[in-house]
C-alpha cells in the first residue's frame, strides 16, 4: 500500500475517513462532508450506536451528493485524551475497515482538534504508521490466492495543512515499521525454511544499511567457549550460529575496548546492546515436548528477530547511537547426539551448568550470547529479548511481556516507552530467594528450578542474570505477546513484532545523540 500526504480537499472518488469526537461532535472535515451529503452523516449516526467513541467505526456507502464509494466516520473519544498511541491504533482500525471493502484508494483527513494534544501533522504521521502496521501480510505460500481475498486498498492518503511536517515525521516511523515487519517476516517463517544458517544470512542482507554484521560459526563459538549454546545446538543436524551486528550512528565512534574514562570526557561513545534468542525450532530435545502445539515453537526465535528487526530499524532511520545486537541461533532437536538431562556443561563465562531438562533451553543459548556481549563490548546496558518460558504467559496473557532487570532506571525507562507505543511490560521481582532456587549439586548452577513449578520465569531471570555480572541489564521475556492469536489494531494475527517499537522508543527517548 502505498502512503502520500497531502492537503485537505474531499476527493471525488474512493473513500473518505474523517473523525468524529466523543458525543458525536463532528470535526470540521466531518461538518464538510455532512453538508456535502445533506446531512447524511448526522442521520446515519442519529440511526445507530454510533457515538465517536474512540475506535468505533461507522460506513456510509454511496452518499447520495457525492460520487465517494463510501464515506467512514471514526471515533476519537475525547479530545484532551486523544494520545500518539491513540491515532496509531486509530489507523490500523482504519485500514482494517478499508481493506477490502472494493475501495482502491482511501483519503483520510485530519484537523486541528481543539483541546487535543497532539497536533494535527503528528496525527496524520500516526494514523499513517498506524496504517502501515495494521497492513502486513505473509502469503507468499498461499498459491491460490484469488483477487477477492486480497486487500482492495492500494493508496491512502492522508491530509493536513502541515503535510509536509507530517511526511517527514511518517518517513522515520516507516522506517521503523520496515524493522517490524521484518522480525514478523522472521517469525512467521517456517523452520524448514529458517534455521540458524539462513536466519545468519537474512541478518547479513542488513550490512547494505551500513551495519557491521558479523557471523561466528560453531569453530569459533568452540574456541570462545560457548559451551552452553554448543550443548543446545549438538542435537540438530543444523549448524549454530551467533551473529554479531553493530550500527555506529553516534557522532563519537564506539570504542575499541570498552570505556576507560568517565562518559562526558571520552571520544567515543560505549554502545548499548540488544541480546536475541534464536531458537529457531523447540522441540525440547530430550526432554521432548508434546506434539499438541509444538507447531508454535517456530516462533521461538522470536527474541532474535526483534533484535534483527531494531538493528534495521535504528540503521533504518539513522538513528544517532550505536547500538549493537548479539543473537545466539540454535535449532533444540532430540537425537542420539543430543544432550541429556543431567549432563554438565561449561558456559564462556566458566561457570559450568547442570542441564537438567534440555527444554530450558533458552537460557543456555542466551548465557554465553550476554557473556560474549559484555565481554567484547563492555556495552552501557544490555536487553536481551526472549520466548524464554510458558509461565510467563500464565501470568501476564499477552497482555504484557515480563520485565525483569538489575537496574531500577533502566527498567523505568522501557515501562514508559512501552505505555508511550503501546508494547505495554509488568516488571516482576527477583532476588537471593529464587536464585537459589537454581543452586546445583553437582556445578555451578541447574538450568531449571528444584522449586517445582513456581516461579518459573523469575527463576529463568536468576539464570540469566548469573550471566551479565554487574552490567546494566533488562530481561524481557516475550513468550506471551511475540504470536498474536488474534487481530490486533496494529497488527494481523501472527507475529506481533512486539518489541522493535518499544526499543526503538526506548533509544529515541534517552540514547541519541551523544
Ligand atoms: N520456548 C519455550 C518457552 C515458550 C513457551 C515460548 C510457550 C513460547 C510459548 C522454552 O524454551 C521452554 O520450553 N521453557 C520451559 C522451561 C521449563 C522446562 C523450565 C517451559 O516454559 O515449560
Ligand atoms: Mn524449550
Ligand atoms: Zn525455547
Amino acid at each position: 500500500m502505498k502512503i502520500v500526504f497531502s492537503k485537505p480537499s474531499i476527493p471525488t472518488s474512493g473513500a473518505l475517513v474523517v473523525g468524529v469526537l466523543a458525543n458525536r461532535r463532528l470535526t470540521p472535515s466531518a461538518k464538510q462532508i455532512d453538508h456535502r451529503t445533506r446531512g447524511a452523516l448526522i442521520r446515519a449516526m442519529k440511526s445507530s450506536r454510533f457515538k465517536g467513541n474512540k475506535d468505533q467505526v461507522l460506513a456510509l456507502v454511496a452518499p447520495a451528493g457525492s460520487r465517494l464509494d463510501r464515506v467512514v466516520a471514526v471515533g476519537l473519544g475525547k479530545a484532551e485524551s486523544l494520545t500518539e498511541k491513540n491515532l496509531v491504533e486509530l489507523g490500523g482500525v482504519i485500514y482494517a475497515n478499508l481493506a477490502m471493502t472494493g475501495s482502491g484508494t482511501a483519503a483520510v483527513m485530519t484537523d486541528e482538534i481543539k483541546g487535543c494534544p497532539v497536533e494535527a501533522a503528528e496525527m496524520a504521521a500516526a494514523l499513517a504508521l498506524g496504517a502501515r502496521l495494521r497492513s502486513y501480510r505473509f502469503d507468499k505460500y498461499k498459491t491460490k490466492l484469488k483477487a477477492a481475498s486480497k486487500p482492495s486498498l492500494k493508496t491512502l492518503k492522508v491530509m493536513c495543512s502541515g503535510f509536509n511536517q507530517a511526511r517527514e515525521a511518517f518517513n522515520v516511523s516507516d522506517k521503523v515499521a520496515d524493522g517490524v515487519f521484518l522480525t514478523r517476516d522472521l517469525v512467521t517463517e517456517p523452520p524448514n525454511i529458517l534455521y540458524p544458517e539462513t536466519l545468519a544470512q537474512q541478518a547479513k542482507i542488513l550490512a547494505k544499511l551500513g551495519i557491521k554484521v558479523e557471523v561466528l560459526g560453531v569453530s569459533q563459538m568452540r574456541r570462545l567457549g560457548m559451551g552452553a549454546l554448543l550443548g543446545v545446538a549438538q542435537g540438530s543436524e543444523r549448524e549454530p550460529k551467533l551473529v554479531v551486528m553493530q550500527w555506529n550512528g553516534a557522532s563519537k565512534p564506539a570504542p575499541k575496548s570498552g570505556p576507560g574514562k568517565p562518559a562526558g570526557k571520552r571520544k567515543s561513545a560505549s554502545p548499548i546492546a540488544f541480546i536475541g534468542k534464536g531458537v529457531t525450532f523447540d522441540t525440547g530435545g530430550i526432554s521432548l515436548k508434546p506434539s499438541n502445539g509444538m507447531e508454535e515453537m517456530k516462533y521461538d526465535m522470536g527474541g532474535s528477530a526483534v533484535v534483527i528487526g531494531l538493528m534495521k530499524a535504528l540503521a533504518g532511520r539513522k538513528a544517532k547511537v550505536n547500538a549493537v545486537g548479539v543473537v545466539g541461533l540454535v535449532e533444540n532437536m532430540p537425537s542420539g547426539k543430543a544432550q541429556r538431562p543431567s549432563d554438565i556443561v561449561t558456559s564462556m563465562s566458566g561457570q559450568t551448568i547442570e542441564v537438567l531438562n534440555t527444554d530450558a533451553e533458552g537460557r543456555l543459548v542466551l548465557a554465553d550470547a550476554l557473556w560474549y556481549t559484555k565481554e567484547r563490548f563492555k556495552p552501557r546496558f544490555m536487553i536481551d529479548l526472549a520466548t524464554l518460558t510458558g509461565a510467563i504467559v500464565i501470568a501476564l496473557g499477552s497482555e504484557h511481556a515480563g520485565l525483569f532487570s538489575n537496574d531500577d532506571e533502566l527498567s523505568g525507562r522501557i515501562t514508559e516507552a512501552g505505555k508511550q507505543i503501546g508494547e505495554k511490560v509488568w516488571r516482576l521481582p527477583m532476588g537471593k530467594a529464587y536464585d537459589k532456587m537454581i543452586q546445583s549439586q553437582a556445578a555451578d548452577v541447574q538450568n531449571i528450578s528444584s522449586g517445582g513449578r513456581g516461579a518459573g520465569s523469575i527463576t529463568a531471570a536468576q539464570f540469566l542474570k548469573r550471566f551479565v555480572d554487574d552490567s546494566p541489564w533488562a530481561h524481557i521475556d516475550i513468550a506471551g505477546v511475540a504470536w498474536g492469536k488474534q487481530d490486533s489494531n496494529v497488527a494481523p494475527k501472527g507475529g506481533t513484532g512486539f518489541g522493535v517499537r518499544l526499543l526503538d522508543r526506548l533509544v529515541a527517548n534517552h540514547y541519541e545523540g551523544e
